[in-house]
């Protein structure tokens, strides 16, 4: 496996919201599988599905969350909503058929990948986990 592969769950991951920790998880998975697939020498339409695959859930799981927010009306919304476009934006803008055949690029995306997912999960997404929970502790609007 790459270096810095396979990522594993961490507990410090959990935001405490059960439906968010489970897609962060599934989405932590189809990271190593693309990590995976990388590794084993992909075809290009091998390694377009993992990405895509990547690309849909990340967009599901976003829209959840986004639903989440403005079910609590969240002063951070938009700074969280730009933050998930950015991600979709850079997805988007890999160019498979350069890291098919330029060595180091795959390496790149995946780290780019992770990076943001473990930095996102840890930063806003634990914000907004404790924005809820306070939400529902009280039963007031949380910012
Ligand atoms: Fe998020
Ligand atoms: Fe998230």
């Amino acid at each position: 496996m790459l270096q810095s592969f396979p990522v594993e769950w961490e507990p410090h991951f959990a935001t405490g919201i059960p439906s968010v920790d489970e897609q962060h998880q599934k989405l932590i998975a189809i990271l190593n599988d693309l990590a995976a697939t990388v590794e084993a020498g992909p075809t290009h339409k091998q390694l377009l599905d993992i990405v895509a695959q990547l690309a849909d859930y990340a967009q599901y799981h976003f829209a959840d969350e986004e639903r989440i927010m403005e079910a609590m009306d969240y002063a951070e919304m938009d700074e969280h909503r730009l933050e998930h476009q950015t991600f979709i934006n850079q997805i988007e803008l890999f160019d498979l058929d350069a890291i098919l055949a330029t060595e180091g690029l795959a390496a790149e995306m995946l780290h780019y990948l992770k990076t943001w997912l473990c930095d996102h999960i840890l930063g806003i997404d634990q914000r907004l986990g404790q924005a809820w929970a306070r939400h529902h502790a009280t039963g007031r609007e949380a910012t």
